[in-house]
């Protein structure tokens, strides 16, 4: 009986922490996402690319053009291709770039 107790105080604790990973990863998630509404919705929307549909942001499209990491999409955008918009530190801080960059990896497959 003690030690089904004990499995079970762990199992909670378990879950607590996890939980709590959970909200703060959720949190960055949710500003990336706004973040991305804001700025880059316009032409990405749902991953995809208005000006040139062969530069979606999805997954395989980023592979097949070199893009592997959120490093590759931040640097995207402080050195466009051309039609897009440039994004420096001041519109973009590197930390909210970031974040931008881990929302479309995983979001857009
Ligand atoms: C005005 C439209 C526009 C906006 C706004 C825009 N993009 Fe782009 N994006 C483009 C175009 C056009 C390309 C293709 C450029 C090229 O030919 O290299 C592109 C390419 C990309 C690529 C490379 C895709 C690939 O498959 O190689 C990434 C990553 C990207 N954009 C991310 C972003 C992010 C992040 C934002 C917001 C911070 C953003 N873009 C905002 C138009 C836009």
């Amino acid at each position: 009986m003690k030690r089904a107790l004990g499995i079970l105080a762990a199992t909670v604790a378990l879950s607590a922490l996890s939980g709590l990973a959970f909200a703060s990863g959720g949190k960055d998630m949710k500003k990336g996402e706004a973040l991305f509404k804001q700025h880059c919705a316009s032409c990405h929307a749902d991953g995809g690319n208005i000006v040139n549909p062969q530069k979606t942001i999805g997954k395989e499209a980023l592979k097949a053009h070199g893009i592997t990491d959120w490093k590759g999409i931040v640097k995207t955008m402080r050195n466009p291709g051309p039609g897009m918009t440039k994004f420096d530190t001041k519109t973009v801080p590197d930390k909210d770039a970031k974040k931008i960059a881990e929302y479309i990896l995983k979001t857009f497959k």
